[in-house]
């Protein structure tokens, strides 16, 4: 059994091969990084209009690296949501007329879940019930995993998502876009000692978050150090340095507390801000001082890609799962309304 795996739903257009027996035989990706860096973020036409023109190319690579033709493929996982819908129509469009001429099935795959298994793609060790901390550009949500696909959203940011937050503050001091690889790379050169930010809502109960407020944190000490003439890169990367540190403070405490809360003891992080080094080495501490265990995907795989969407409707049409060929995509879509 062979799924083929699609993922249209922002800025990236992945897609992979996954083998029930196998695993992973082949992933490619595309990034529209480039295409949006000039406008500080992504812009919706252009990504819909960059997706239709790589997709199926991205397909015959896919094929051509594992060696498989189309008819190998038995069933066709896309992502159904949530995202950008011009975006997602594009994969979805391709996936289903894909599935209707070969006559095989096609699983909507939701965005979330699809993170959210990424760590398993690489190991079997992680076994439900688990707590999942979701931090994208997107998303920010803790997730308590009682079984495969049955999710509880345990607490989530209340404004901005943890990756957008890395985003503002890397176009604020000019770091261009995406931000959180910019910022964590200038973060390693700040004085630790110099500027310390506030952790949003770490001392109200429960796991909601919030991140807005450290933006304007970081735009005010910009402004400030720019007026007394400090507007130096030491400065920036100070400012980076408190700035990740607190993110990373602020996901320890929510993660400790869910951990606590639920009694689980594997902590399964994913997303796009996953990637970050001083988040992995602080939420590690977390799990580990609750003689727990925390999981990662590899760097690549935290980010949006084919792979994570191939794994996540390969269980599910093994499952005897389909989704039917007039359903639409959807921009906003809970993780609490998939089926088991
Ligand atoms: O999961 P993803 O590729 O797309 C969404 O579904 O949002 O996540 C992208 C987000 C961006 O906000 C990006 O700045 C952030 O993940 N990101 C990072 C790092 N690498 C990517 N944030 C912090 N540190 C990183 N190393
Ligand atoms: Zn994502």
């Amino acid at each position: 059994m062979i799924t083929l795996g699609i993922e249209s739903s922002c800025d990236e257009t992945g897609v992979a091969l996954y083998h029930d027996t196998d695993g992973l035989l082949a992933h490619t990706l595309h990034s529209q990084v480039a295409l949006h860096a000039e406008y500080g973020g992504v812009v919706p036409e252009l990504a819909s209009r960059d997706h239709i023109r790589r997709v199926v190319p991205l397909i015959q690579e896919t094929l051509r690296q594992a060696n498989c033709t189309l008819q190998d493929i038995s069933g066709i996982a896309y992502t159904a949501g949530p995202g950008l819908l011009g975006a997602l129509l594009v994969g979805a469009g391709v996936a289903r007329s894909l599935a209707y001429a070969l006559d095989i099935p096609a699983i909507g795959v939701h965005h979330m879940e699809g993170h959210l298994l990424a760590p398993m793609l690489e190991t079997d060790a992680i076994q439900p019930p688990f707590v999942a901390l979701l931090v994208s550009g997107g998303h920010t949500m803790l997730v308590g995993v009682e079984a495969l696909g049955r999710y509880t959203v345990l607490g989530e940011t209340l404004d901005d998502a943890a990756g957008e937050a890395f985003d503002k503050t890397a176009k604020l001091l000019g770091l261009g876009y995406p931000g959180g690889p910019a910022v964590s790379k200038l973060a390693q050169q700040g004085d630790p000692d110099r500027y310390t930010f506030p952790r949003p809502m770490v001392d109200r109960p429960g796991l909601d978050m919030s991140f807005s407020g450290l933006k304007t944190t970081v735009l005010n000490t910009w402004n400030k150090a720019v007026t007394a003439g400090d507007d130096s890169e030491q400065t920036k990367a100070d400012i980076c340095r408190a700035f990740e540190t607190a993110v990373a403070e602020t996901l320890a405490i929510k993660c400790k507390r869910a951990l606590q809360q639920t009694g689980y003891r594997t902590l399964v992080v994913s997303g796009g801000v996953s990637a970050n080094t001083t988040i992995r080495q602080r939420l590690t501490q977390v799990a580990e001082a609750l003689r727990g265990e925390a999981f990662f995907p590899r760097p690549e795989f935290c980010t949006d890609n084919g792979a994570m969407i191939a794994y996540a409707g390969h269980l599910r049409l093994k499952a005897g799962q389909r989704t039917g060929l007039d359903f639409s995509p959807r921009a906003r879509w809970s993780l609490e309304d998939l089926p088991p």
